[in-house]
């Protein structure tokens, strides 16, 4: 323990002035009564400048309300009060040099506030202890940012998990759907054949019955009155089966027996056109085919919104994946048919352009406004509300014509439709060798 009584009253107080934090020494009235070398280099004042007048005509950077009721605090209270670099980072205007950088900034400082006595105990005045804690604040800061930097990227990264999570659920969904096309095309197949020999055997049925009315008819001629009292119950067997009903019913049934079949046959080539199982690879592919059997398909979801009017142009099969167009044109005439209100119209163009072919689905809907035009090919983008889109028709599409080399383009006027046009290539080059001769429909 050192003896009090050795250190003399200049050896404190000169080591009140070099220690390296600022010290004031201020009475009840805020004048300063002593003021150590870190104020006078931080200020720019010497100790005889700052003594004898008030904190605020020397530091006008103080806030005089808050200043004054903690120095009347810690008189009347006799306790000590705190300030730190997070509450009032700038008490004083300081400035401090960063070490390594030299830039030059406000200093940060916490500041403590005790009461100093005189000898006979009475209260002198009230303490100020300054610290320079720009570099712990600095370190704190940067952390901070740091921290939120970590937290954005956090959240962008749920975002990503989420969009991600939605990904894959949507790609089961397509993989889900590319099944259930395979089994309907399947099922499409397995059925062609036996409705073939239906077809076949239901026109044979026709033509013998057309015969045996013939023959039927000749009989009656033939039997004279004698004949029909020799056998009464000729007469009774034609009432009771109601023979001439019977005859123009027969005929009837046939019709619509023949219209029916003719009606599964146009389902199940659809079906085996639009799933078009054995497509899945390149192969030379008639566009229009792609778009009936399309719209064939979706004619139940557009026949009630919109009148579809077809304007084909003269265009030759292209070397394509057929069922993947087709995803192409569904979600086009999809969209159409979503976009459009009463006295729905989607026209279907084709023709021939830039050695390549194009067809463009029309619409006189709602249009697409300008400021999200450029988005609507993002995936997950979506003007629909939840359960009606998912933002992915767009997207698909246009990375399956991308895949093609061709082109998806849209122009649309808001409030009177939109055009969506796909240019695609009469042949793909890398693919060129594989391409198959045979020409069929998408
Ligand atoms: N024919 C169209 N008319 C107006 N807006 C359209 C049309 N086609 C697409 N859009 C806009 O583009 C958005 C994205 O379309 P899409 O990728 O097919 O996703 P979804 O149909 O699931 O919303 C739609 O939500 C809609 O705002
Ligand atoms: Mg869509």
């Amino acid at each position: 323990m050192t003896d009090n009584k050795a250190i003399s009253r200049e050896t404190l107080e000169s080591m009140l002035k070099a220690i390296n934090m600022g010290v004031l020494l201020v009475d009840h009235d805020c004048k300063v009564l002593f003021s150590n070398h870190f104020m006078s280099i931080n200020s720019g004042r010497s100790a005889e400048e700052l003594v004898g007048r008030t904190l605020f005509e020397v530091f006008p950077e103080l806030p005089e309300v808050w200043t004054r009721q903690k120095i009347n605090s810690v008189v009347t209270l006799q306790n000590f009060a705190f300030t730190s670099w997070q509450q009032r980072p700038h008490l004083f205007n300081f400035e401090s040099t960063r070490p390594i950088s030299g830039l030059v900034g406000h200093m940060y400082q916490n500041c403590t506030f005790f009461p100093v006595q005189d000898a006979d105990g009475g209260s002198l005045g009230v303490g100020l202890a300054i610290s320079d804690t720009t570099d712990t604040a600095a370190r704190q800061l940067e952390l901070t940012h740091l921290n939120e930097l970590l937290e954005e990227e956090k959240s962008a990264q749920a975002l990503l998990i989420a969009r991600l999570e939605e990904a894959q659920a949507q790609l089961l969904q397509s993989e889900k759907m590319a099944a259930i096309g395979q089994l309907a095309a399947g099922v499409a197949h397995e059925i062609n054949n036996p409705i073939g020999f239906v077809c076949s055997n239901v026109n044979s049925l026709r033509r013998y019955l057309v015969d045996l009315f013939a023959l039927l008819d000749a009989y009656e001629q033939a039997s004279d009155e004698k004949h029909a009292q020799a056998h009464p119950e000729l007469a009774a067997m034609r009432d009771k089966a109601d023979y001439d009903f019977m005859r123009q019913d027969i005929d009837e049934l046939i019709v619509e027996s023949v219209e029916g079949l003719d009606r599964v046959t146009r389902i199940v080539k659809d079906l085996r056109e639009f799933s078009h199982v054995d497509s899945y690879e390149w192969q030379l592919a008639d566009l229009h085919k792609g778009l009936d059997s399309t719209l064939n398909v979706i004619w139940n979801e557009i026949k009630f919104k919109a009148q579809v009017i077809k304007r084909y142009g003269d265009i030759e099969p292209i070397e394509c994946m057929g069922s993947q167009i087709n995803q192409v044109f569904l979600n086009l005439l999809i969209n159409a048919s979503h976009a459009v209100g009463v006295d729905g119209e989607i026209i279907i163009n084709s023709g021939r352009e830039d050695g390549g072919v194009f067809v463009e689905v029309v619409d006189n809907g709602h249009g697409i406004p300008l400021d999200i035009q450029n988005r609507i090919f993002e995936p997950f983008f979506t003007t629909k509300p939840v359960g009606m889109g998912s933002g992915l028709g767009l997207s698909l599409s246009y990375s399956i014509i991308v895949k093609h080399h061709g082109r998806l383009t849209v122009e649309s006027e808001p409030g009177r439709g939109s055009c969506f046009r796909a240019w695609l290539p009469l042949r793909q080059p890398q693919v060129q060798a594989h391409a198959t001769s045979a020409v069929e429909g998408c």
